[in-house]
């Protein structure tokens, strides 16, 4: 497989063929991922909940990021690396918003940066492009978001709001960013933004007719149990084989089964007889 940039995101759009997204926030993660085939891979801040533990996105930083984005793209050699602008990352100025797309770029290694929202955003997200860094956007479900939502809850249900998306997706491809990200919303009204872009969209809890679909993948592979969104397809329960393993584990070295004959270094008896 040839390593996959920001023109083969068009490139599949405009031949029909479906885009696939991941996240991973580790290195043995995306070395199987990107083995495996996935064209794109994003470092999204949902690792604040699946690796650090928090209740939703808001507290992971810069720093965070780019930490585990530098492991992901030692495991990556063909996929597309996203990284994740944190909360408040690029909210302040656009001359932050570019100094910390650049780290994700400089320090993390990534080809691109992933930023939540429409007009609101719009000159960080030039700014960035400006910079000659290719910028994937994020619409709908805008995790950042969840206390001006009061919620994760599914967007663009009001003719206002449908439209608001509509227009928020025309401005960012408008703005040059490669692809957006669908997050929560219709599928009737994911299909129809789809339509209306030359650009990629990527749904998640947006329908099939998305031009490619992204899942976090912890969720998919059935390793989150906190709480699985309907969206979610689990492709794998790993969290019992994990549990089963482990259980496994514990009762080998508790009856002292583990380690066996072959787990185990060797050496002289009579080298140990001098020791005494
Ligand atoms: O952070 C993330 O994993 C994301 C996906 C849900 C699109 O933004």
């Amino acid at each position: 497989m040839k390593k996959i940039t920001t023109k083969s995101f068009i490139d599949m759009k405009s031949k029909n063929e479906k885009i696939t997204m991941l996240t991973a926030y580790d290195y043995s993660t995306a070395k199987l991922v990107d083995q495996v085939g996935i064209e794109s891979i994003l470092v999204g801040d949902s690792l604040g909940m699946t690796m650090l533990g928090y209740d939703d996105t808001l507290k992971v930083t810069v720093d965070d990021i780019i930490h585990h984005t530098k492991a992901v793209v030692r495991g990556t050699k063909n996929a597309f690396v996203i990284a994740d602008m944190p909360f408040l990352s690029y909210h302040i100025s656009v001359e932050e918003s570019i100094r910390n797309a650049g780290r994700m770029i400089q320090e993390g290694g990534a080809q691109s940066v992933k930023l939540e929202g429409g007009r609101n955003i719009i000159d960080k997200i030039e700014g960035i492009i400006k910079a000659q860094i290719p910028v994937c956007g994020h619409l709908g479900l805008t995790p950042q978001s969840v206390n001006m939502f009061g919620g994760f809850k599914v967007q663009g249900k009001t003719i206002e709001a449908a439209k608001v998306l509509i227009d928020d997706a025309l401005l960012l491809e408008k703005a040059g960013v490669f692809a957006i990200v669908l997050e929560g919303i219709p599928a009737k009204l994911a299909k129809l933004i789809s339509e209306k872009l030359t650009i990629p969209t990527i749904g998640i809890g947006a329908g099939k007719d998305c031009d490619g679909q992204v899942l976090v993948i912890q969720d998919m592979l059935g390793m989150y149990s906190d709480f699985t969104p309907k969206f979610v397809k689990k492709y794998a329960e790993l969290n019992k084989e994990m549990t089963t393993a482990i259980e496994d584990f514990i009762s080998d070295v508790k009856n002292k089964s583990f380690p066996e004959e072959k787990h185990t270094y060797q050496i002289d008896e009579e080298f140990i007889e001098k020791l005494y």
